[in-house]
């Protein structure tokens, strides 16, 4: 059954944006964030406070975090893979962050340069120090529907990490098809085998949209009962670590099927598609969202 009510989380300020190759000024990424809350995303990941080594499109985070005007009652969680990324997020002015494991070991590596049992070693001190100060945080889980160094990921390896993220005390957990070759009915016995572990509305689909199934799969996972969504404006973005993968599905064509469903988002979905061509404009180029480009004047 299909809910009344979805709450998006707009990843492309982070998502989006780290792997773009060009420098993307402060003030343009303060700018769309702000103009991601003014159109009604009720969450806007902001920045990551990882290595500017190994992400030098995300080195300005302090900046960001202390520069943007917060709307009231919209979240701005940030990225966090261990305690010296989560200490500078609080020292910001974080009141959400998140950690960022894998179901794949080969990605783990790739990506955070550690074992996942290394890597849940690294976040328990995070989720503990963010527990002490009243931070709630996300657990992504990355390759859930596929790995770009091993091909297949059992449901079973998800949903292992899965459930450690959230007995960890993750609020809720962020499943990732970080190279977007998952379809319909693989999304849906992945979500099963989690959901055998980590309640239905604790989790979040993140999809990306590599091979076009991005939307198919939501609505497969809807229908199983996610009630959050993961995606960015105009499909901005892909992975540093996961060569090839696109961005995630745009936000502006998650709430165009949404709103033709007759569920609620509250996100202004002309104010969002402006703001889509607005950054696409500035990185100099077109939206990969259906949307934006069938409504570009
Ligand atoms: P490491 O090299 O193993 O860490 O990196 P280390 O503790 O040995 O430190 C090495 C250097 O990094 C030191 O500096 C540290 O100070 C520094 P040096 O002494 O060489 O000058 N350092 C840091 N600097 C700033 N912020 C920090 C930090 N930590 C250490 N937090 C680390 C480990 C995790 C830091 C590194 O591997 C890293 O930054 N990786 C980047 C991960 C990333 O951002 N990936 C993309 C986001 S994940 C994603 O997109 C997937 C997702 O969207 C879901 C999906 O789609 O599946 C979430
Ligand atoms: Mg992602």
């Amino acid at each position: 059954m299909l809910p009344d009510k979805v709450t998006i989380v707009d990843v492309g300020a982070r998502d989006g944006l780290q792997n773009e190759p060009g420098v993307v000024p402060t003030e343009v990424k303060i700018e769309l964030i702000q103009r991601l809350a003014d159109a009604g995303l009720p969450v806007v990941e902001a920045t990551a406070f990882v290595s500017p080594k190994w992400v030098p499109q995300m080195a300005d985070h302090d900046a960001v975090l202390r520069g943007i005007r917060r709307k009231p009652g919209v979240r701005y969680p940030v990225l966090t893979p261990n305690l010296k990324g989560f200490e500078a997020a609080v020292a910001a002015g974080a009141e959400e962050v998140a950690v960022c494991g894998a179901a794949s070991e080969s990605f783990s590596r790739k990506n955070i340069n550690c074992s996942i049992a290394e890597s849940l070693e690294r976040f328990a001190p995070v989720v503990e120090a963010a527990k002490a100060r009243g931070i709630r945080v996300r657990g992504y889980v990355s390759c859930v529907l596929g790995c770009p160094y091993e091909g297949e990921i059992a449901p079973d390896a998800v949903a292992r990490v899965a459930d450690a993220l959230y007995r960890m005390g993750c609020y809720q957990i962020s499943l990732g098809d970080t190279i977007g070759t998952g379809t319909p009915l693989k999304a849906r016995r992945m979500v099963d085998a989690v959901a055998e572990r980590v309640p239905l509305a604790h989790l979040a689909a993140h999809f990306h949209d590599t091979y076009g199934q991005a939307l198919a799969n939501l609505y497969a996972v809807l229908e199983q009962g996610i009630r959050t969504i993961d995606s960015s404006v105009a499909g901005l973005g892909g992975c540093p670590y996961a060569k090839g993968a696109s961005g995630n599905v745009a936000t502006e064509d998650v709430v165009y099927m949404l709103n033709g469903m007759g569920v609620e988002t509250g996100v202004d979905l002309d104010a969002l598609i402006a703001t889509g061509h607005w950054i696409c404009d500035i990185l100099g180029r077109e939206p990969a969202s259906k949307v934006s480009k069938a409504r570009r004047g």
